[in-house]
């Protein structure tokens, strides 16, 4: 009976700890946005990103009319909010920012490719880009208008 008290007990701190962002050695675990380096990390990860879809001739013609330093500017601060740091997004939603711009599976699919690239181009190890992408790969159906 003792023994099962111990249990329960060590179980409760272990949900306690994890809901306090806590890791079993007493430290705070890390959010997203300090592993990827914070806000100056992110900037420059967006900055290498937003060149790479300026290259990217599948999807180049989609921000040929856009205001590239309000969109990095928009992106810092989604990315950086996404990931547990300390900034606001202020830009509009996902789904009134790429209505009727008819943007395709495919080219979400190149989309992230130029993220990915940026990722590995400034050395972010595979945990961290695999948690960015999930959390801006729920988006997609707000932005994918076509299959
Ligand atoms: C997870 C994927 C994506 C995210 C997180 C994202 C995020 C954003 C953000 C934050 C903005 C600025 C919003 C504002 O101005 O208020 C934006 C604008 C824009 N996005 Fe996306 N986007 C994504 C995918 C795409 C894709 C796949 C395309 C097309 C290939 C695209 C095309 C555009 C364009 C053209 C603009 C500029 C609109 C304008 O000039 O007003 N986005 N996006």
């Amino acid at each position: 009976m003792k023994q099962w008290r111990m249990v329960s007990l060590c179980v409760m701190s272990l949900v306690l700890m994890a809901g306090s962002g806590e890791t079993a050695d007493g430290a705070k675990a890390k959010s997203l946005y300090d592993r990827l380096g914070g806000k100056v990390a992110i900037t420059a990860v967006v900055e290498t990103f937003v060149g790479n879809v300026g290259e990217d001739a599948r999807i180049n013609g989609f921000f040929a009319s856009t205001d590239l330093t309000k969109l990095k500017m928009h992106l810092v601060n989604q990315i950086c909010e996404a990931s547990g740091g300390p900034c606001k997004y202020t830009g509009r939603t996902m789904k009134q920012t790429h209505a009727g711009m008819g943007v395709h599976d495919a080219a979400f699919g190149a989309l992230v490719e130029d993220l990915m690239a940026a990722l590995d181009h400034h050395k972010v190890g595979k945990t961290e880009k695999d948690e960015l992408l999930g959390v801006l790969g729920p988006m997609k159906s707000d932005i994918v208008e076509k299959m």
